[in-house]
């Protein structure tokens, strides 16, 4: 009975561009050309590279494996597969983080929002920061510290995600991610082919591709670590969960690996789209190049502003960041549909009403803690940036090291294996299982302990 109800993609293109959709994101355009500057430019796109065809993939599959095995999102995953107790609660906080980071990321959103409204309304160079002067105050810190601004903002973000949710999987999620990220890619490209032929941009360029090992550090790696499993959407439901609806027939290998393959390039592409602008700014000074997340709201309209065709590349660029960040929000709150539905048998409709609910009481959490509850601090955190650490920081990693111990533990590697193999060669089978049972959970242990470290101010990454 439950199999008929449950939604399915209409077939392989379906889970590809969903999944896709949902690991490429802001975390692709904002935060990893940030971090590749701050990180040395090539050296870390180096580290990354690595990372993500081991670790990264090991767990895109084990997760996507486990989800059509089970045909259940990750708490009742966990169950089907015989976790004990105290292992099922590693299923409920891969199914809890996404409900807390719907309501931020769609803060975020609505950041991108304004500004995608204001380059369509003219207003671009209002978003500019007077850079000889250096008492201005940017636009970013006034708009942050305008409640009505940012409560409006993340309301129709918000509001936009939880309709196509409404929509259902095959109307919704599915129809949005093919026609969003085909137009992402075209429009990434666009603005790629502008930033590195402005003038001075070559450097940036070969900052950013050619590795230069002097400059690699232990930070290096545990930066790209956090922000490989910050990009590939693992351990927040979310594989699980699309996994569950990939029909028994779909080659999983081939789907994972095209997920895979797309985050990275994305990645890569917004490297190009943003660290050659920078350079072609100032020549990559140094303190630019450390920006930091300011770096798409402060730094990226300065360069728009300061070259030609400003408006129309401003336009282009924060229209695609719109479309990779709806497509990831739409993925994180089907998550946790899905999860409602599944644990407290409730319609699609109720489910989705729930998650609205939530969305909006924590979001607007989220949204005043800039401004009229700027006096609240968690950990010495903005309340964005609390939900940020508690689920990026703490909750992920220790999901993630749930899967790894459900799998090693109960399921066994040879079951995920013969699933895999049902209707994929399993290529990489070896390095999966070396990854699995040697390396997984040390390095997420460092991206624990190295963030909650860092965010107690005890070092610095
Ligand atoms: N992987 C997506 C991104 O890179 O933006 C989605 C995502 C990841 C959302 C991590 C939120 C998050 F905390």
């Amino acid at each position: 009975m439950e199999k008929k109800k449950r939604s399915t993609f209409s077939g392989r293109v379906g889970f590809v561009l969903a999944a896709a959709g949902s690991a490429v994101g802001l975390g692709n355009i904002w935060r990893f050309p940030y971090l590749a500057a701050k990180y040395g430019g090539g050296i870390f796109l180096f580290v990354y590279l690595i990372l993500a065809a081991t670790f990264g993939y090991t767990m895109i599959i084990s997760e996507t494996t486990l989800g059509r095995m089970t045909q259940k999102s990750p708490v009742g995953a966990f169950k089907k597969a015989g976790a004990g107790k105290t292992l099922r609660i590693g299923g409920w906080i891969n199914a809890i983080v996404p409900l807390l980071i719907v309501p931020y990321y769609s803060v975020i959103g609505g950041w991108v929002l304004k500004y995608l409204f204001m380059y369509i309304v003219g207003d671009g160079d209002e978003l500019a920061t007077d850079m000889s002067n250096p008492n201005a105050v940017s636009f970013f810190e006034r708009f942050l510290g305008s409640s009505t601004e940012q409560v409006g903002w993340f309301l129709l973000f918000a509001t936009f995600t939880m309709v196509i949710i409404f929509l259902g999987v095959r109307n919704g999620i599915e129809k949005v991610s093919k026609f969003m990220m085909p137009v992402l890619v075209i429009l990434s490209i666009m603005v790629v082919v502008y930033s590195v032929t402005r003038p001075g941009a070559i450097e940036g360029v070969k900052y950013f591709l050619i590795p230069n090992f002097s400059k690699f550090s232990w930070m290096t790696v545990v930066a790209a670590l956090g922000q490989m499993f910050y990009s590939l959407s693992v351990a927040m439901g979310i594989l699980y969960t699309f996994g569950s609806y990939m029909k028994k027939d779909v080659d999983i290998e081939n789907s994972t690996v095209k997920v895979e393959i797309f985050d990275t390039l994305i990645a890569i592409i917004s490297g190009l789209m943003v660290i050659p602008a920078v350079f072609a700014l100032n020549g990559g000074q140094e303190t630019t190049l450390k920006a930091g997340p300011s770096l798409m709201f402060i730094s990226l309209p300065n360069v728009f502003d300061s070259m030609g065709f400003g408006r129309g590349i401003g336009i282009l660029f924060f229209l695609l960041v719109f479309f990779a960040a709806t497509t990831s929000s739409v993925a994180l709150a089907e998550s946790i549909v899905s999860t409602f539905e599944d644990e407290f048998h409730l319609s699609r409709v109720k489910a989705s009403l729930l998650v609205s609910f939530f969305v909006a009481l924590l979001g607007i959490f989220s949204a005043l803690g800039f401004n009229d509850l700027s006096s609240i601090k968690i950990l010495n955190l903005d309340i964005l940036d609390f939900f940020d650490f508690l689920t990026n920081s703490v909750m992920m990693p220790i999901g993630a090291i749930a899967t790894i111990i459900l799998i090693l533990k109960v399921v066994k590697i040879e079951k995920i294996e013969e699933e895999v193999m049902l209707t994929s060669k399993f290529r990489r089978k070896d390095m999966y299982k070396i990854v699995l049972k040697y390396f997984a959970i040390i390095f997420l242990l460092i991206i624990l302990v190295t963030s909650v470290l860092n965010t107690l101010g005890i070092i610095s990454i």
